[in-house]
């Protein structure tokens, strides 16, 4: 089992996430979460947002499979919809349908969206649906596709190691998208394995919806996309309004600075909550270094 694997599959460990709840920020997971609770982390967005970076709240949770926790994970998103509104920060919502009953019942799951797209659209805030594994896609896309029968205010990801991405951006195209690699283990019966060639399709969906599409959102820390985006949208006269990178919180924060400095938009996805083990997790599976994270908290202490 290769070291990705081995993290993947930690990621989708129940007892273990059960605990990492139960026990608060650990294993240098602090420097990638933005606190257990909804005022530590507004105060990351604030500190963000000083730095003239926008920030999307992911209140973290996944997979649930009871109503009352999915119940609990709506209420929570409703709280954060109301933060943002009530300390005026520049910041949208991300959300996963899996932690609001997608695996309990459709239109229960619907429902629970139905109410936080609303709450957020009276608000004037964007709500982004992220997009999870492969068995949870296309049911991921009808929840969209019903709600945009009502909201405009919903975008949300394609993953480019899916060999379906072209058909999807082709279809989303008039809607606000982030753009990225993918971060579940899929079979190669429906996901590109090879890092070129999932590297080689970003960039092509990227060039697309730059071209064709609504707003972009290219979410990397691959400084090689992007350079490949700064000189694309030179070379085609893109303005810098119709795009903006995405990182995630914790993450070559140098970098994050300096494009923003450069004059671009710059947008840092910012999780929270007790919930934060599997992210966490995905995060080691993606970037073995990023265990240097967890051992600088470690010997730190
Ligand atoms: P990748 O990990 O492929 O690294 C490529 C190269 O970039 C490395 O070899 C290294 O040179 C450099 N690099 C990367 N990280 C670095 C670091 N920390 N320091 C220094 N150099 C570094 N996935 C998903 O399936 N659904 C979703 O909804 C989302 N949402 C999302 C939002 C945002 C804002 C981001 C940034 C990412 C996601 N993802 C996601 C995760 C995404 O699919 C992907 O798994 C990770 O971003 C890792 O791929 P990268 O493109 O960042 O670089």
């Amino acid at each position: 089992m290769n070291l990705r694997n081995f993290f993947i599959g930690l990621s989708e460990n129940k007892i273990m996430n059960a605990l990492a709840k139960k026990y608060g920020l650990k294993l240098g997971a602090q420097s990638v979460v933005a606190g257990t609770n909804v005022e530590e982390m507004i105060e990351s967005v604030k500190q963000l947002n000083a730095k003239g970076i926008s920030c999307t709240i992911d209140s973290l949770g996944e997979f649930v499979s009871e109503k009352e926790s999915a119940i609990q994970a709506k209420n929570e998103i409703l709280e954060v919809i109301e933060a943002i509104h009530t300390h005026h920060v520049d910041a949208h919502i991300s959300l996963k349908p899996t932690q609001l009953g997608q695996d309990i019942d459709k239109q229960f799951c619907l429902e629970n969206l139905r109410e936080i797209v609303r709450k957020a659209d009276q608000y004037g805030i964007f709500v982004n649906f992220d997009m999870e594994d492969y068995n949870h896609l296309h049911s991921a896309f009808q929840l969209i596709d019903r709600l945009s029968q009502d909201y405009t205010n919903i975008g949300t990801v394609i993953q480019s190691y899916f060999y379906e991405a072209q058909d999807y951006i082709e279809k989303y195209k008039d809607y606000r998208l982030r753009l990225v690699k993918g971060a579940y283990k899929e079979s190669e019966d429906v996901a590109y394995q090879d890092k070129e060639e999932i590297d080689q399709n970003l960039i092509s969906l990227i060039e697309y919806h730059l071209k064709h599409g609504k707003f972009t959102s290219i979410a990397t820390h691959d400084h090689r996309i992007i350079n490949h985006v700064k000189n694309f949208t030179a070379k085609y006269n893109i303005p810098k309004e119709k795009f903006e990178f995405q990182m995630l919180y914790g993450f070559r924060n140098d970098l994050q600075l300096r494009l923003t400095n450069e004059g671009y938009n710059f947008c840092t996805y910012v999780p929270f909550g007790t919930d934060w083990y599997g992210y966490f997790m995905r995060r080691l599976a993606e970037r073995p270094q990023n265990i240097q994270l967890v051992a600088k908290q470690v010997f730190n202490k």
